[in-house]
């Protein structure tokens, strides 16, 4: 049986889900893993190698010969493919127009769900993404799902590339993550959904803050709640 406890936070693109999820780990003390960044590796990868994206053959093949590694450092998640930094390219605007295509394919997310349940088996964790409380991580002690109005979302994720450097217009940006946000939750494999049992938190008004202490509250509170059913369960024994 599984020892490690899991969080699992889903939501659509500029949710807040990374920002939320470094932190609810940082004050649990737990690991971070960034489902995203692994689909934006192998995307990065595919492009360079001009590797045709709509070829789920090549790009499977092109994942079990590549290595990914991640490194949570301070606040920030750095990657290396192959040996090679990626950090800042996985989150190029080219890379994030292919990634949703590269994720349709059912056998390159197969090969993706053994690598994360893989890299999410030594530690209590936090894993953020799209199908993690679905299908990675039905199981998860706690599923969170992240959403928020199309202009909070556009609005941050240009806040943040332009602290990159990036110049990139709203329209632009609009467009894009109403672009990624249909095909993430159209496809036929794992679509973009919230788990039944998933606690929704809409982030529109909310500062990062606060969305932590929901969480890091929700996780506390189900974690006394089983504490007290099994001192319960434990005086019912004897
Ligand atoms: O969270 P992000 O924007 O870095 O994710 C990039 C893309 O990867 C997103 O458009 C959909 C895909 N993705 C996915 O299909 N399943 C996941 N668990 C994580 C990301």
């Amino acid at each position: 049986m599984r020892k490690n406890r899991i969080i699992a936070i889903d939501g659509p693109a500029g949710s807040g889900k990374s920002t939320t999820a470094k932190q609810v780990a940082k004050r649990l003390g737990f690991t971070y893993l960034d489902t995203g960044a692994l689909y934006r590796a192998l995307t990065l990868l595919a492009l360079k190698n001009g590797i045709d994206i709509e070829s789920e053959g090549e790009l499977v093949n092109l994942l079990q010969q590549s290595k990914f590694q991640l490194q949570s450092q301070g606040d920030d998640i750095r990657i290396w493919i192959n040996g090679e930094e990626a950090t800042e390219a996985i989150r190029s605007p080219e890379v994030s127009r292919a990634v949703s295509m590269v994720a349709r394919h059912p056998a390159v997310r197969r090969e993706m769900v053994q690598l994360q349940r893989r890299l999410a088996s030594q530690a209590d964790v936090v894993v953020e993404g799209r199908d993690i409380g679905t299908v990675v991580f039905p199981e998860a002690d706690l599923k969170i799902f992240l959403t928020a109005s199309l202009e909070a979302r556009a609005q941050r994720r240009l806040k943040e590339l332009h602290e990159k450097g990036v110049e990139i217009a709203l329209h632009e940006l609009k467009r894009d993550i109403e672009r990624r946000d249909a095909i993430d939750s159209q496809r036929e494999t794992a679509p973009l959904k919230k788990a039944e049992d998933a606690i929704v938190i809409d982030t529109t008004e909310l500062t990062i803050d606060e969305q932590v202490d929901k969480i890091v509250q929700a996780f506390r509170a189900l974690a006394e709640q089983r504490r007290k059913s099994s001192d319960a369960s434990g005086v019912k024994n004897t």
